[in-house]
């Protein structure tokens, strides 16, 4: 399963991108909002800090709006993918800019009706986001084993991102379904690596470590 980054936090993604394990980054207006730098310097920075692909929404509502910024935003670097709200003009945009080439996220999928019909459209990635569902008692996981069955019914290279993920539990769950791709955040990101076992173990690693003649 390849890792994203859910953030445009240069600071996060630098530091991510150290461990070796970061494959790409996805970020939405909420989280541009949080950083202090102007738009495209942002996005150009994060770029050139990932190697793979770096989402960046469309805030546009008209197919023929939504095609215009996108072409915009796929200028900023070679790895920018454009992140385009399902509904239908964002169908119809997409539809368009995957026949030119520029990489798609269809985002904001609620159910498996939407990740079908964008996969139909030519997207090059969906994202489910499931922590949403959760939050109002819906089984989010439950609709990416639904994206995952029909992909593959199908053949579609639509790739799934599992997004809007709350916990390590979910990445786990995320992994079992056989999904593309977890965006992650930050803090979820850290504790992932991280268990009480790991830490006593090492303590006494080192504390017997002490005790050997040299
Ligand atoms: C990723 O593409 C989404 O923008 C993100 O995962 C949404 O997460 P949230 O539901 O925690 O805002």
């Amino acid at each position: 399963m390849k890792i994203f980054l859910d953030t445009a936090n240069l600071d996060q993604i630098k530091e991510a991108a150290s461990w070796g394990i970061l494959d790409g980054v996805t970020t939405n207006p909420t989280l541009v909002s949080k950083e202090n730098m102007k738009f495209e310097d942002l996005i150009k920075k994060i770029c050139q800090v990932v190697p793979g692909p770096v989402s960046v929404e469309c805030v546009s509502t008209a197919s023929k709006d939504i095609i215009n910024e996108a072409r915009g935003l796929a200028k900023l670097a070679e790895n920018v993918a454009v992140k385009i709200p399902i509904n239908l003009e964002g169908l119809k945009a997409t539809k368009v800019l995957s026949q030119e080439g520029i990489k798609v996220n269809t985002t904001l999928i609620f159910s498996s009706n939407q990740a079908l019909l964008a996969a139909k459209a030519g997207t090059a990635f969906v994202s489910p986001f499931i922590g949403r569902l959760d939050d109002i008692s819906h089984e989010g996981m439950g609709l990416v084993d639904e994206i995952m069955a029909i992909f593959n019914n199908y053949g579609f290279a639509t790739e799934v991102i599992v997004a809007s993920i709350r916990h390590p539990l979910h990445v786990v769950e995320a992994a079992m379904t056989g999904a593309d791709i977890a965006t992650i955040p930050f803090g979820v990101l850290e504790k992932m690596v991280k268990h009480p076992l790991t830490d006593i173990g090492m303590e006494r690693f080192l504390k017997d470590w002490e005790k050997v003649k040299r």
